[in-house]
């Protein structure tokens, strides 16, 4: 019998695994020089964390969640995105009471049932911040820098960062009643009208063209901002803009979360075709009070790791992306495959990396597998080497040899400096 993964899932297996790990170290990299810490999450919550949270109007909570009863007849779902269980998480330690603003990355799988395609798919991964407890427009520029430098880091340069803001409760309620007006002027179907409803934003995000080209008119959120939520907005661009990095407003954004308020951004790169957007993020002014904490605002993002790798590789970034270790390492006898397995031990001690021939091969097909796993450098150790204490380091590339005391291999290879 064979199994297959399931449908519509990512899976990372070498050699593309190494790049995987390289795109996601690169976008965790600068979160942890900004200070946040690290929260390890359950995939899995119960169902009403994102029925409430995340909000029923959206796709994601009324068609992709994957949701079941555990054994104890619970209604559990598979987190299909990272916010609402770090705040809960932020809520039931009380974190927020420790000190404010809390800030906290996380990273991992999540869980969509959408149709899968190119960049989309049902098991995703993800590294996500978020920053609770302060209003200050400098965190929301931090949040969306620390995205680009991810993404700059990775060495990506063909994406654009869109932004705009969906206000505070005042401005979103004067355009909520123009826009409603709006909506209700329109001949619209029923399925349409009750999303319309829960929340008309969404309308928007509708991919029919016909619904888009009515919605083109439609007024726009952006011109309903109050004096405050004009005035934090302005001052974030003027943040971005210090730090030089260059936007563009959208006033027709709408992100798959209900969330959202004030400033809500994206991340699109340009070579991804549908499923171009690499992250997103933004502001929840009244998310950690809906889920039963304290009325405080918070702001974070999501960056989808397997769309940033897509598109390194689009951008060819990585072509040289390179896992092979330092040394090879071939024993010849049963008393060297010890001494080799010792040796190898403590060069990783000493962080270096090397890897050791196994299933005693004959020379000649370890040396072949030597080739094979693109080390810089091989040993072969046997009886006349451990007798001597003396080895001969062949240079991979080169075939050249030189003479080095067993007992200075570590030294000698940290002090060549070569990799990692
Ligand atoms: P999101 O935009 O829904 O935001 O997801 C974040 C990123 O995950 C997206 O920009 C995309 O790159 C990636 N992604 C989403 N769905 C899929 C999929 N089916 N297949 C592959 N990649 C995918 C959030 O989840 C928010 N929690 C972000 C956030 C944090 N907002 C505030 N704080």
């Amino acid at each position: 019998m064979k199994f297959q993964s399931p449908k519509g899932v990512s899976e990372y297996f070498p050699p593309r695994s190494s790049a995987f790990e390289f795109v996601r170290d690169r976008l965790l990299a600068p979160i942890k020089n900004a200070g946040y810490q690290l929260l390890e999450l359950p995939v899995f919550e119960d169902t009403g964390l994102f029925t409430r949270g995340v909000g029923e109007s959206t796709d994601v909570v009324s068609k992709e969640m994957y949701t079941f009863e555990d054994r104890g007849g619970r209604s559990i779902t598979l987190r299909p995105e990272g916010t609402v269980g770090a705040l809960r998480s932020v809520i039931e330690h009380g974190l927020d009471r420790i000190g404010l603003p809390v800030k906290v990355f996380y990273c991992g799988p999540f869980f969509r049932a959408e149709r899968p395609q190119a960049g989309r798919y049902r098991q995703f991964y993800s590294v996500g911040i978020e920053a609770i407890g302060s209003d200050d427009p400098a965190l929301d520029a931090e949040v969306i820098a620390l995205a680009y430098e991810g993404f700059h880091g990775i060495g990506l340069r063909k994406f654009r960062l869109e932004i705009t803001s969906l206000g505070d409760a005042q401005s979103r309620e004067a355009h909520r009643v123009d826009l409603l007006t709006y909506i209700d002027s329109l001949e619209l179907d029923e399925a349409t009208r009750i999303r319309a409803g829960i929340n008309p934003l969404r309308l928007f995000d509708d991919k029919r063209p016909e619904i888009s080209s009515l919605m083109a008119q439609a007024p726009r959120l952006l011109d309903y901002l109050s004096a405050q939520s004009s005035d934090h907005f302005t001052k974030v661009q003027g943040y971005l803009s210090a730090m030089g990095i260059a936007y563009i407003i959208n006033p027709l954004m709408v992100r798959g979360l209900d969330y959202y308020t004030g400033t809500t951004f994206e991340f699109v790169h340009e070579d991804l075709g549908a499923q171009s957007g690499i992250g997103g993020g933004g502001r929840y002014d009244g998310l950690m009070e809906s889920i039963g904490g304290q009325n405080i605002s918070g702001i974070g993002f999501g960056l989808g790791i397997d769309r940033a790798l897509l598109a390194a590789e689009a951008e060819g970034i990585l072509d040289s992306m390179d896992s092979s270790p330092t040394l090879y390492l071939i024993p010849l006898g049963e008393r060297a495959k010890t001494a080799s397995l010792k040796l190898a031990h403590d060069l990783r001690n000493g962080a270096i990396s090397v890897e050791v021939a196994m299933g005693d091969k004959a020379l000649k097909s370890a040396m072949k597998s030597a080739d094979k796993s693109g080390a810089i450098f091989s040993v072969v150790l046997g009886e006349t080497e451990l007798e001597s204490g003396e080895i001969e380091l062949k240079e991979m590339s080169t075939g050249k040899a030189t003479s080095v005391s067993l007992n200075s291999l570590v030294a000698t290879l940290q002090s060549r400096a070569l990799k990692k």
